[in-house]
């Protein structure tokens, strides 16, 4: 057993950093976190959907901490062109997200159909820009199927998608069928796994509001095929946090017409808890892959010669905060008053 762990530079590939008062809370949490890369979600309100937003957005973030490698995403809607992919990948913008419509936080505006947009997918294959997947449809009241129902690309039909040369991410696994069908697919498909879902099943977030995000945390045999692709070290696989505070109210309080907000924030201990759960179930040796090494090979951003920015963890016990909060902003992190057994000391 390791006393202490050095990780170079480990990048988050999936975060929401929000704006105004709560990101001014939360943006800081990211280096705090261990991370010093953010791939950033566009769904604020209203969606980043051109350029101009996203690096207008990328300015109010490198305004409250300029340390942080911020990798840019677009909200995929009718109002994306290919001129304005092309214009995105000059502007350095890494990837296009796609929300199903209604499924989650700010996703009024998510799509229906695929097919509407090759023109744009096609653009994106040209100028080689990733597609984020949120791999959920919206539940079906006819039979409720989709509560604990995680779709994978056979019901996407993303398989069919005409574009083989397309870097693809399913966000966020949360189930056995969604581990297999990524590792079924070829190097250009990828996908991320969040720490929570490491965590939580289906018990630890009915009745547990913040423990509550979407895609919900599925069954124990989901959650353990989550784990085992990463004690595997397998290199499609990484972390993508899916860190989404929301503030302590819109978690806290529901009314008979709005349920809880979705979204575990779990920024600012993102490394330490990473650590404390790899280490959990056997795969603490794979956490340099899963946490930095892999979605950087991924997404074309491995670290140069001199520019590892290593960050070290050493065993402790301390507790997590119960809160943090700051002017005109609030927010309740994962693991709130509980131990980990790692912290970060450099
Ligand atoms: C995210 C949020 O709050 O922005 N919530 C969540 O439960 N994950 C939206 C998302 O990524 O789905
Ligand atoms: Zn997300």
């Amino acid at each position: 057993m390791p006393d202490a762990i050095t990780i170079p530079a480990p990048a988050d590939f999936h975060v929401h950093l929000r704006h105004l008062k709560m990101a001014h809370l939360v943006v800081p949490h990211v280096r705090k976190g261990g991370f010093s890369l953010a791939y950033v979600m566009p769904n604020l309100n209203p969606p980043i959907t051109t350029t101009a937003m996203a690096l207008d957005y990328k300015a109010q973030l490198q305004a409250i901490d300029p340390s942080v490698d911020y990798l840019m995403t677009l909200y995929l809607s009718p109002d994306l062109t290919p001129d304005e992919i092309v214009k995105a990948k000059q502007a350095g913008i890494a990837g296009v997200k796609s929300y199903p419509r209604g499924v989650t936080t700010n996703s009024d505006g998510g799509i229906e159909s695929y097919e509407m947009y090759f023109p744009v997918f096609e653009a994106m294959q040209r100028v080689d820009m990733v597609l984020n997947l949120h791999g959920e449809i919206p539940s079906d009241p006819a039979t409720a199927s989709n509560f604990l129902h995680f779709v994978v690309f056979s019901d996407i039909g993303t398989e069919h998608l005409p574009f083989p040369r397309l870097r693809i991410v399913l966000e966020h696994a949360t189930t056995r069928a969604a581990v297999e069908a990524v590792k079924a697919c070829g190097p250009t498909v990828a996908c991320t796994i969040t720490a929570h879902h490491l965590a939580l099943t289906v018990d630890d977030w009915a009745g547990q509001s913040f423990h509550f995000c979407k895609p919900v945390a599925k069954y124990p045999d989901d959650r353990e095929a989550l784990r085992q692709v990463i004690r595997e070290g397998h290199p499609r696989f990484f972390l993508g946090s899916d860190s989404a505070p929301h503030p302590i109210e819109a978690k806290s309080t529901s009314t008979p017409t709005h349920g809880c907000a979705a979204g575990v924030y779990t920024s600012p201990v993102l490394l330490p808890l990473t650590a404390h759960l790899l280490e959990s179930f056997g795969a603490l040796d794979k956490l340099e892959g899963f946490a930095s090494t892999f979605g950087r090979r991924f997404y074309q951003r491995e670290l140069q010669a001199g520019q590892s920015q290593p960050v070290v963890l050493q065993r402790t016990k301390e507790l997590v905060a119960e809160k943090y909060e700051a002017e005109g902003a609030d927010v309740v992190p994962f693991w709130a008053g509980k131990p980990l057994d790692w912290q970060i000391v450099s």
